[in-house]
């Protein structure tokens, strides 16, 4: 299934289960890269994002992972990773691939709800087609949690997509993705982080003109 608006009807006939829905039709949904995020790679590879350093006990975590190749990215810089979905199906794909890339253990994931479950606080936490994928009736829950989980002093990266001109309420809203901006995004959050960084893709990457690199720091 490569078709947004297919997803989007499957996601409403199943309500609370569509992302397991979608998932149990296909392992190759819209949204799924097949890949490490590109724009990612390229900050961390280029030193962009001032990182801790990757020994024992710093935390890394990655909400809405789908199929988990942004968690063991983590993973293998030695990171110990936490890659969390909400779907079943979703994780089982995600333990799949792992599990045929040979790598170190550092990356684990966990089926459980980002707004309800009990994993602990993060050094950092990488947001990618997540919030997007989240009713924008839960935005704000999703900053209360955000401060949560990330501890202070901790980095939020959030590749801030899709900037779009659609309604996200009302007549002709439409979602997921539900869009968002760079500045909604940061005046959501911006009680409990600092606003490090907005940038737009340096690389060629799909749905470039949709997409901002932002690093938060959890600072208040
Ligand atoms: C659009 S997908 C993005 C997957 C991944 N980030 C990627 O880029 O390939 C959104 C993911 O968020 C998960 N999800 C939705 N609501 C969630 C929640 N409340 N807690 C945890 N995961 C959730 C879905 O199951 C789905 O796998």
């Amino acid at each position: 299934m490569t078709d947004r608006a297919a997803m989007q009807k499957i996601m409403k006939e199943n309500g609370d289960l569509g992302w397991e829905a979608v998932w149990k039709l296909t392992d190759s949904p819209p949204w799924d890269n097949g890949q490490v995020q590109p724009l990612l790679r390229h900050y961390i590879e280029n030193n962009k994002v001032d990182l801790p350093p990757a020994k024992e006990g710093v935390r890394v975590l990655i909400p809405g992972c789908g199929k988990g190749y942004d968690a063991v990215y983590f993973g293998s810089l030695g990171y110990e990773t936490v890659g969390l979905d909400l779907s079943p199906e979703g994780i089982r794909l995600a333990e799949e691939w792992y599990s045929k890339q040979g790598l170190n253990g550092k990356t684990s994931f966990i089926c459980d709800d980002f707004f309800t479950c009990d994993i602990g606080q993060y050094d950092v936490v990488y947001d990618y087609t997540f919030f997007c994928a989240l009713n924008p009736n839960k935005r704000q829950e999703y900053k209360k949690r955000m401060a949560e989980l990330v501890k202070p002093g901790g980095l939020l990266l959030s590749i801030v997509f899709p900037i779009e001109d659609r309604p996200i309420e009302g007549e002709g809203a439409t979602g997921p993705p539900w869009c968002v901006s760079p500045e909604y995004y940061n005046g959501l959050i911006k009680e409990e982080f600092k606003w490090l960084l907005n940038e737009y893709p340096p690389i060629e990457v799909d749905n470039r003109n949709k997409k901002r690199f932002n690093i938060f720091k959890r600072e208040f």
